[in-house]
């Protein structure tokens, strides 16, 4: 195989292929011949993706390419599954097959200080006798976990993580990515077949140039490289995959089969050693990183680093966190596994994560830029937000050119003026925030933030409550109200109409196709089908999807109303309170108090909207529509075993998706609550739970369970 042959040789046998390409006899190529290319092609796609030192430049290696496919279209028989040429997707993904995992994806726990490391090493010791122990030091890649199967050496099947125990079939996307060799040398192991984990990223110079790509066709910039390499995975199209650039490294191996020759076919732990032919032993995962190298795959083999006690890993990861800047990827911390594969499986695991591995999770990543300005915008409740105009500045994977800054309190606290320079930071997922503004930088041109006595938008003036933060319009025929409130009734969580996005609502809206809520189900289609970017086929789906609206229950109706402070858990409650939604009208805020999550505030703001006659208009004219007023009991009847017990999930569950987890439990009559309280029966604790289990353990009453109980109580 190709990388068991020396560059010089390929490098010779490229140059043979080069002179001869555009004079050789395509009726007379035989199989040695073609092989031959295609171990040259693999050979060149391996220097320039995985070890980055390409040995020919791109026009030779297109020349030698096509020349493949001319000879692959006259001699089909020779077009095998593992050729280079076979990346190309021609056709599109048709929806992704659910696959099972050869060996559950579990997922790691997470330390954040040294102090948490330490913590893992002593149990590790404890556990195991040992008095130091020997660990792998690696990058956590910052992308979406992915596995892959090769057999005989050939890839056969990736699959994202899903559930952890099965994921989407996604070969044909993950063809795409170049550095993810179609073949690669495990038979010089004597592995037959072996599933490898590992994360699809998008380096940061393939992100800002796809961002790039994307302002020039005028469209929406992407948020972030993790999120887009995540998103690239089920995308129906493998050519938009290609486009993206995206790469992987594989930095897990979970299962093994040993060639019959050296196994007799008997399968075998990945913990378990292998004897592989040119004799060497497996027994570390850092062999195990070298062997994915040596294959051809990109293992983080030459950013890894063994090392013996905690104290050396701790001086590793400080060492790799302060050049992280530096990195062509993006990484949010580093991974700590014991190294020896038998003490791995002393060690074994608990239902979430391996015993024998650590995630370190870095810091929330600041950086310095200029406030330029302020702009004021208008939310569907009315609520005028101050957001702060940056000067670009790349922080922990995205672009940031303005932030929230919340209210004119906000303002003040952080003493906050145009002109500033001010300090940003970004904990993982979470959006960026102003820490402070760098006031010994001032030079007296700063100027403070006036906060508008009138809305933006519709120039009515502005209203703060009591003991409230927020400034208000209250003109409910705003246009910026009236345009949020449609984008939310239309959204995923409420009415949920599918094609009816914020663009659309906007465009219908400024072109006054579209004056108001019970107006999305008398749209004009004819005019819609006649408009840039729409046509009769999507007209009707839109019809199509909004029709179908009607039928949503009502808990959904009453979320996408946009109430105050009613989110989607107040929103079932309520709905299952009532026979009909205009039963609201007659409730008193003593009766609301009643229910479930419903406190002063709440309630108050139920009666307002009810009692307000264009709002029981609207709801009439909706019901004449045909939307579902009334509540479908059948769905959520507290009949069940669980019948008004209430339950909270926090944390990430490993089995169950959070909303298929609360659907379980409302079909045994649950009631899914949203904050912690004595009211509270079960909290359900998934991996990184964080403060509402802190202040459940000082209830009594509140029963804490993990995610394997609380299936066991529901399937009882
Ligand atoms: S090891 C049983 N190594 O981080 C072994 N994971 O928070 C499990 N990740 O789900 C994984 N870089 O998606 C491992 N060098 C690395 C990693 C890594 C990134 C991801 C992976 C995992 C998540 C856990």
């Amino acid at each position: 195989m190709f990388l068991n042959t020396s560059k010089e040789t390929i490098q010779q046998l490229t140059q043979n292929w080069l002179k001869q390409a555009s004079t050789i006899d395509l009726n007379n190529i035989n199989e040695g011949q073609v092989q031959e290319l295609k171990n040259i092609i693999r050979f060149h796609e391996h220097q320039y993706y995985v070890l980055s030192e390409p040995k020919i430049n791109d026009f030779d290696f297109d020349c030698l390419f096509k020349l493949l496919e001319k000879i692959e279209l006259k001699h089909p028989n020779l077009k095998t599954k593992d050729s280079p040429t076979q990346r190309i997707a021609n056709s599109l993904n048709d929806g992704f097959a659910t696959v099972q995992h050869l060996v559950p994806m579990l997922s790691l726990a997470n330390s954040y200080n040294a102090e948490d490391l330490i913590d893992f090493d002593r149990k590790a010791k404890e556990a195991s006798g040992l008095t130091e122990i020997e660990y792998c030091v690696e990058p956590k890649f910052d992308g979406a976990s992915i596995s892959l199967i090769y057999e005989h050496d050939v890839l056969v099947r990736a699959a994202t993580r899903g559930d952890g125990v099965a994921g989407d079939d996604i070969t044909t996307n993950i063809k795409q990515i170049k550095s993810i060799p179609l073949v690669a040398n495990f038979s010089d192991y004597g592995i037959e077949q072996i599933e490898i984990r590992g994360e699809v990223i998008m380096t940061k110079s393939s992100f800002e140039a796809y961002n790039n790509w994307l302002a020039e066709q005028g469209l929406p910039q992407v948020a972030n490289p993790r999120n887009t390499a995540s998103g690239s995975l089920r995308i129906k199209d493998p050519k938009e995959v290609a486009q993206r650039n995206l790469d992987a490294f594989l930095y897990h191996v979970s299962y093994v089969q040993k060639s019959k020759v050296e196994s007799q076919n008997q399968k075998v732990n990945t913990n378990q050693p292998i004897n592989h032919s040119i004799n060497q032993q497996l027994i570390s995962h850092s062999d195990y990183l070298k062997m994915l190298w040596n294959s051809g795959l990109r293992s983080p083999e030459k950013e890894k680093k063994v090392v013996v006690g905690i104290e050396k890993v701790i001086e590793y990861i400080n060492e790799f966190e302060a050049k992280r800047d530096e990195l062509p990827y993006e990484i949010d911390g580093m991974v700590v596994k014991v190294n020896n594969l038998d003490l791995q499986d002393e060690l074994g695991m608990t239902s979430h994560h391996p015993r024998w591995a650590i995630a370190y999770k870095f810091k929330a990543r600041q950086a310095t830029t200029k406030l330029i300005a302020v702009e004021f915008q208008v939310g569907r409740t009315g609520a005028v937000t101050p957001v702060a105009k940056l000067q670009p500045v790349y922080l922990g994977g995205v672009t940031v050119s303005s932030i929230s800054i919340h209210n004119e309190e906000y303002i003040k606290e952080k003493d906050l003026k145009i002109g500033d320079t001010v300090l940003i930071e970004r904990a993982g997922d979470v959006i960026p925030q102003i820490v402070h503004s760098i006031t010994d930088q001032r030079n007296g041109t700063e100027t403070t933030i006036q906060f508008p006595t009138q809305c933006p938008v519709c120039k009515s003036e502005l209203f703060k409550e009591e003991g409230e933060a927020v400034w208000r319009c209250i003109n409910i025929e705003c246009e910026a109200q009236v345009v949020e409130k449609m984008i939310h009734f239309v959204s995923k969580d409420a009415l949920d109409i599918k094609s009816f996005g914020d663009a659309n609502v906007r465009k219908f809206y400024e072109l006054k196709l579209l004056k108001d809520i019970p107006n999305i189900y008398t749209l004009n289609y004819e005019v819609i089908e006649t408009l840039e970017g729409f046509g009769k086929k999507s007209a009707e789906k839109l019809q199509d999807a909004i029709e179908a609206s009607k039928q949503q229950p009502l808990h959904r109706l009453i979320y996408g109303l946009g109430i105050r402070f009613v989110g989607e858990t107040t929103a079932k409650t309520l709905a299952n309170a009532v026979d009909h939604i205009l039963d609201f009208k007659n409730k008193t805020e003593e009766e609301l108090q009643q229910l479930e999550d419903v406190g002063v505030k709440v309630a108050k703001s139920i009666q307002h909207f009810f009692s307000n006659t264009q709002n029981i208009e609207m709801l009439k004219q909706l019901e004449q529509l045909g939307l579902q007023m009334k509540n479908d009991k059948k769905q959520f009847v507290a009949s069940g075993d669980l019948a008004g017990q209430t339950f909270l999930f926090t944390g990430t569950l490993s089995q169950l998706k959070r909303s298929e987890a609360e659907a379980l439990a409302e079909a045994k009559g649950g009631i899914i609550v949203s904050g912690v309280s004595s009211k509270l029966n079960y909290l359900i604790v998934g991996e990184d739970a964080g403060s509402k289990l802190e202040k459940a353990k000082k209830i009594n009453s509140v029963k804490i369970i993990s995610e394997e109980e609380f299936i066991k109580l529901v399937q009882d």
